[in-house]
């Protein structure tokens, strides 16, 4: 819900200026009618509609409350980007912020679904030029005609949503954590516990994708791909790249062909490849070493790819980089191999870990233990850390609420879109590998989609294995 803007940001805004009488009129008048009377529905919005009503179908006669969230302050009076909640965007299509979607029960068992939204700034109380957030000075809100037409919704202004919550009676579900008004007004109204299982089936809708979903996803990995190529055409082959120019270039394809990135980036060169997340980018990728580029794409939509390839700076992997490469690659085949339908989810998992643990023992960093035993003990995963994969989509980490038996411990189902990425990560100050290997990192992720017969590599518009790489590379440097 709306918050009203203190005093004090009125005055260093400039907003407590009496507004004379005169200057009030000559503001309301002579402003021409620039309501859109001729707006298509969002492309997904027959998805959407079918979503609501699969959720609708899991809680009859129950009141079921969708915030989109409000914008999170940075700093004073300027705020983060706003990003939607994914549950809201998933059920609606509107990315406007402070929005409320509502599913009303009716008689029948069916729902009725209301989005609640900020209106257009209105004119004759002069909200539109005084107000910090009107239309002057954050840019025009569609009006609420206008967004029933893209979300095929009836739409209400969001300043009557406390007095309908107020009123509520019946059982009430809200997604929480995203509207600390909504969640004032409903206090007395709905429990954690069965909020929390709301939650988790909000979640586990999202596990197969339709094919509006998988279409972005797919855009989302070739507007991925384009970024990469865009970082190596700026990577110096003579001359250090600050790790910060790597991750400006590839925001700018996000910012140019989608919405933002979907994570922070991992600009990771040298050493830095070994920190999972490494994302503070301060560092600089030197020609001989190793750049860990960890970076994805956010459609327009907020559809997120989740794409790593580990490139030599120069172009050329050294013999040590080309083995740990060649390691890595081998367990992300047979992490990929693993996934088709009926396939358990954790399958792909093992298989590429395991791969990763024979090459550790055969190059013998595990003393003179057996391939089953290290597996077994985990030993491995001093070296391998992470897990080999999760879902994609609307968040990067997609599905997280869902309960195991659904998602880690359940099987693999065609519309799934899932990353394999191993890696394996050799930290600078390990005294236990032989000196050469200290200081690399090496990962390669994929964005794969569950099919009817196996799997289709979205992602596959990249080079995986270490002599296409190398091609890729001096093809793109001309
Ligand atoms: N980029 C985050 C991850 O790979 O999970
Ligand atoms: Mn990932
Ligand atoms: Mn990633």
């Amino acid at each position: 819900m709306t918050e009203q803007i203190s005093e004090s940001q009125k005055r260093k805004n400039g907003l407590n200026q009496k507004a004379n009488d005169e200057l009030a009129e000559h503001m309301k008048r002579g402003w021409a009618d620039t309501e859109r009377r001729d707006l298509e529905p969002l492309a997904q919005a027959e998805h959407t509609a079918r979503r609501r009503a699969g959720l609708s179908a899991r809680f009859p006669g129950e009141l079921l409350v969708i915030p989109a969230g409000n914008p999170k302050v940075r700093a004073n009076d300027t705020d983060f980007p706003f990003r939607p909640s994914s549950d809201h965007v998933y059920l609606t299509g509107n990315q406007s912020q402070d929005a409320v979607l509502v599913l009303e029960p009716e008689a029948d068992g069916s729902h009725r679904a209301v989005a609640y939204l900020r209106p257009r700034s209105d004119r004759e109380n002069g909200e539109f030029w005084l107000d910090y957030h009107g239309e002057l000075w954050d840019g025009r809100r569609n009006s609420l005609t206008e967004n029933e037409r893209l979300l095929g919704l009836p739409c209400r202004d969001i300043r009557t949503l406390t007095e309908r919550l107020g009123e509520a009676t019946g059982p009430i579900r809200l997604l929480r954590g995203y509207d600390a008004g909504v969640e004032a007004a409903l206090r007395d109204k709905v429990t954690a516990e069965r909020d929390e299982e709301f939650r988790v089936v909000l979640s586990e809708m999202r596990l197969v994708k339709d094919e509006f979903e998988i279409a972005e996803l797919r855009f989302a990995c070739e507007a991925t791909a384009r970024g990469f190529e865009d970082v190596v055409r700026v990577l110096g082959t003579d001359e250090p790249t600050p790790e910060r120019a790597i991750e400006g270039t590839f925001f700018m394809r996000a910012r140019i062909e989608g919405n933002d990135i979907g994570y922070a980036s991992v600009c990771a060169a040298g050493p830095h490849a070994t920190t999972l997340h490494w994302v503070r980018n301060d560092g600089e990728a030197r020609p001989g070493d190793l750049l860990l580029l960890d970076a994805g794409v956010e459609t327009r939509t907020l559809y997120t790819a989740d794409v790593t390839r580990t490139l030599p700076v120069d172009g050329r992997f050294t013999p040590v980089q080309r083995t740990v490469y060649d390691a890595v690659y081998a367990a992300q085949e047979a992490g990929m191999a693993a996934v088709k339908p009926g396939a358990g989810y954790r399958d792909f998992h093992h298989a590429a870990q395991r791969v990763l643990a024979e090459h550790l023992v055969a190059w013998g960093l595990l003393g003179d233990r057996s391939v089953d035993e290290v597996y077994e003990l985990g030993l491995h995963r001093r070296w391998t850390l992470a897990g080999t994969g999760h879902m994609i989509g609307l968040d990067v980490h997609d599905c997280a609420r869902a309960r195991n038996e659904l998602y880690v411990d359940g099987t693999l189902e065609p519309g799934m879109v899932l990353t394999v990425e191993p890696g394996m990560y050799f930290q600078a100050d390990d005294l236990t590998v032989p000196e050469e290997l200290r200081g690399i990192g090496v990962r390669i992720e994929d964005d794969i989609l569950v099919t009817e017969s196996g799997n289709e590599n979205l992602s596959a518009g990249l080079p995986r294995t270490a002599d296409d790489v190398e091609a890729w590379m001096t093809r793109l440097r001309g």
